[in-house]
């Protein structure tokens, strides 16, 4: 087989191999308000992706033009498409996007207070009406704290426990495709330790693929082997963790491993406060 038929080939199976796929997408809120500038992701049938990026960078509302949920905010893809598996998904509704299997985790863990936690999980399965008692022991086998706590009102447990359940909730929507944002904001180092294990679980033994937005960018490139870096609207990097993880840039402004405050430049400076801003 000469060169050029295997490159080809490759790229075929490479094609294939994506669950998602989002080709050069623009997204504007209130018509105006030019968020997204063109970016194209892909996440693996089998794999974790993560979207890397300071405040503002654009990650969540990435995550809203995948599963539908810009809509509520004014906002809408104006340029380029999304699929998933193989299907355009961009124009469809929020529902239909959920039933088709993308399940997002919005920020800030937002569960049902008033009902218990195992009411929570039900109310998550209400896509997927059969089946649910099975589902909810799958969820209860990943999550033993829920378990014991699941006669309690939501709103009562810590916030640990609440990302669990919000985790444990789109669970029981048997997502084809998770979106996961910030699952670490403001958790303790070794709960979310504990979450992000069960996270990797999932992925490979319920074998849910992931996309994971994170600004704890040493975690989010331990646990996903591929990452996207976004900056301002723009993917501005993408490798493999490990390159990332040797990538000059990245160590200096994003993990924060060399002397960044010595640096004058003004792209540097810039860089700077930006990591200032990630570290408080
Ligand atoms: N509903 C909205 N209307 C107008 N502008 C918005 C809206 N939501 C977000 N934006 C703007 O879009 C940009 C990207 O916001 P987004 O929330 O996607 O960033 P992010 O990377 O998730 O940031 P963070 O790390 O703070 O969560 C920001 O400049 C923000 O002000
Ligand atoms: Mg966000």
């Amino acid at each position: 087989m000469g060169e050029s038929a295997w490159l080809e080939r490759e790229t075929v199976v490479a094609e294939n191999n994506s669950i998602l796929k989002i080709n050069n997408i623009e997204v504007r809120y209130h018509e105006v308000i030019l968020v997204l500038k063109g970016v194209s992701i892909e996440v693996p049938h089998d794999g974790i992706v993560a979207l890397l990026g300071a405040n503002g960078a654009g990650k969540s509302t990435t995550l809203k033009a995948i599963s539908g949920l810009l809509i509520h905010e004014e906002g809408e893809v104006t340029d380029g498409s999304i699929e998933f598996l193989g299907a355009r998904i961009h124009k469809l509704p929020a529902e239909e996007i959920a039933r088709r299997g993308i399940i997002q985790i919005i920020e800030g863990r937002r569960v049902f207070e008033h009902l218990t936690v195992e009411e929570n999980l039900i109310v998550g399965g209400h896509l997927r009406p059969t089946g649910i008692r099975e589902r909810l022991q799958m969820v209860y086998h990943y999550f033993p704290r829920l378990k014991e706590r699941r006669n309690l009102m939501a709103g009562f447990i810590s916030g640990g426990e609440q990302q669990m359940c919000v985790i444990g909730r789109a669970m029981m929507a048997q997502p084809k495709l998770m979106l996961l944002d910030e699952p670490s904001m403001g958790l303790a180092p070794l709960l979310i330790k504990e979450i992000f294990e069960i996270i990797q679980r999932l992925n490979r033994e319920e074998k849910i693929p992931i996309l994971l937005v994170e600004q704890n960018v040493k975690l989010a490139l331990t646990v996903a082997p591929y990452a996207y870096v976004m900056e301002n609207g723009r993917i501005v990097m993408d490798d493999t963790s490990e390159k990332l993880k040797e990538n000059p840039d990245i160590r200096d402004f994003y993990l924060g491993l060399t002397d960044v405050g010595g640096r004058k430049s003004f792209r540097d400076v810039k860089h700077y406060k930006r990591r200032k801003r990630w570290l408080s």
